[in-house]
């Protein structure tokens, strides 16, 4: 069992990045939102309590209060932002609208030199967003900080380990911030450093052995980085019981299927069965165009493949799938703002339930940054463990329009070119997301003496650290025109090559 910090979510769309800071301190936690039902909390045993920003404000009739278990237990407690501000409005300060907002990087002043917030000293940069302010202390509390549109950037209680900071340490932008959330979990909740990606291995292995017992284990293996931490976790607990099982679409990028393969067959020796079902995705896929019924027919046709496969193996008890942190927390709360899905993201869903398997989710306290880790320990190619995020109805989305074998594979071409460029600038893993998309439009160009008339491929590269907001990466125009001529000039049928430069918001990632 690992000293636990609870993290109370107020709804702030950074309330994960407060889990990952945690995390990277290498202490365990977990979310939840504000009102979850106390038992589910305290069987935890939390070592210390954080609770995160908000949207509401803490006046308001009905705002989100803080339960009551939080002060009761005696553990630290840390707010951030509305969280602060909760803290305050409780233990009986005030909380009012601040003339004006303040947002984004600001300066603050230690007034206090509490260890908390020493850090800041170097470093006293801090990323701001909010509405409200406390104006009034709660008896006993002192101010530790102070900015120049807020005198209470931070609060402390001498004499409890009770402490609230207006601005969003969990942040890059606060540079000061991992450091001040790394000394709250651990020096003053004292929360031993255990997570580690090697513990974690170590624990998942045992919880396998424990669930699976003698049973067979099905998965279901994408190439992506998840399923492939998933089936090997599964693989070391319980060897030649478990089977994978790959369908290659016809959707992938280029290289990939022959990846999956050469990865799990040949090199890590799993039971890997191999089914090429391009065809069925094709002829399912013929004509459509609307992006979300390509999504529903992908996901569908998964389904019915894999099953169909599945029931050639015989007796099979379980499944396993490389579900994440994120996911179990979003379902867990569908109707929050923030969790509202844009797009129907598919994933194998539905499988267990219509297939009476019971789920193994090695990865389900994971985030992603997490699994990576855990990859490279278990030894995965670099390939694979540092793998970008690729939707599952694959490139159907990026080839806008009607799905054909032909356009998919001016596609992959273009796309290849895009990521071998990127590769060798070393970028691929400093941008988080990088894919070319195929566009229904043609438009004219030159080429020698004559006039051509050809598609258009768009290339999307994003920087974020989420993937719920992401900025354009500042590509070196050099690189970019380098990748824009090696388009047009090797990839037959394409006679422009265009850069996205729109961030999300207000543009998704994907184009479809
Ligand atoms: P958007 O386009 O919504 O994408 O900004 C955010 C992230 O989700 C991925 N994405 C998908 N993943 N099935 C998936 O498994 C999907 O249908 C899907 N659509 C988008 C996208 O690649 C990005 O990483």
């Amino acid at each position: 069992m690992h000293d636990t910090i609870v993290i109370l979510d107020f709804g702030s769309q950074t309330t994960q990045l407060i889990a990952r800071r945690v995390r990277e301190a290498q202490v365990y936690c977990e979310l939840f939102p504000w009102d979850a039902p106390a038992e589910r909390v305290s069987a935890l045993h939390p070592r210390g309590f954080i609770l995160s920003g908000g949207p509401a404000s803490v006046y308001e009739p009905g705002a989100p209060s803080l339960p009551p278990y939080v002060l009761q237990s005696g553990q630290p407690v840390l707010g951030i932002c509305y969280g602060m501000q909760l803290l305050a409005h409780t233990l009986g300060g005030r909380v009012t609208a601040a003339v004006r907002r303040e947002y984004g990087p600001t300066p603050v002043e230690v007034l206090h030199p509490h260890p908390l917030l020493m850090p800041l000293q170097n470093r006293p940069q801090v990323w701001m967003s909010h509405g409200d302010q406390v104006e009034m202390l709660p008896p006993g509390f002192i101010a530790l900080a102070r900015s120049a549109n807020s005198p209470i950037a931070a609060m402390g209680d001498p004499q409890r380990p009770i402490y609230g900071v207006q601005f969003h340490p969990e942040v890059v932008h606060t540079p000061a911030g991992a450091d001040i959330l790394r000394h709250f979990v651990r020096e003053i909740c004292g929360c031993a450093p255990t997570w580690t990606p090697a513990t974690f291995i170590e624990e998942a292995i045992t919880a396998i052995r424990a669930q699976v017992g003698d049973g067979r284990v099905l998965c279901a293996l994408s190439g992506g980085v998840d399923s492939a931490v998933t089936a090997t976790l599964v693989h070391r607990a319980i060897g030649d019981r478990l089977t994978c099982i790959f369908v290659n679409t016809g959707l992938m990028r280029r290289g990939e299927p022959e990846q999956v393969v050469r990865t799990f067959r040949d090199r890590m020796g799993m039971p890997l069965v191999a089914v090429d079902a391009t065809e069925e995705f094709l002829s399912a896929l013929e004509g459509v165009t609307d992006p979300e019924m390509k999504r529903r027919i992908v996901g569908e046709r998964f389904i019915r493949v894999f099953e169909r496969e599945a029931r050639r193996l015989g007796r099979v008890d379980f499944l396993a799938q490389g579900t994440l942190y994120p996911d179990v927390i979003e379902s867990a709360a569908p109707d929050r703002p923030g969790a509202r899905r844009i797009k129907t993201h598919h994933n194998v869903g539905g499988l267990p339930e219509q297939m009476h398997l019971q789920l193994v989710e090695p990865l389900r306290y994971l985030f992603k940054d997490e699994v990576r880790a855990v990859g490279e320990i278990l030894g995965l190619p670099p390939e694979i463990v540092w793998r970008q995020p690729f939707p599952g109805p694959g490139l159907a989305v990026r080839v806008l329009g009607a799905v054909t074998w032909e356009r998919l594979e001016t596609l992959r071409a273009a796309d290849a070119v895009l990521l071998e460029e990127l590769e060798r600038a070393g970028l691929l893993r400093a941008t988080q997301q990088a894919f070319a998309v195929l566009l229904p439009v043609r438009s004219v160009g030159v080429m020698g003496d004559g006039r051509t008339y050809e598609e258009v491929i768009a290339l999307r590269v994003v920087t974020t650290e989420d993937f719920m907001t992401a900025d354009w990466a500042r590509l070196d125009p050099e690189l970019l025109a380098r990748i824009g001529n090696r388009i047009v000039n090797e990839v037959a049928g394409v006679n422009r090559v265009v850069y996205d430069i729109t961030p999300k918001p207000p543009a998704t990632i994907e184009w479809e």
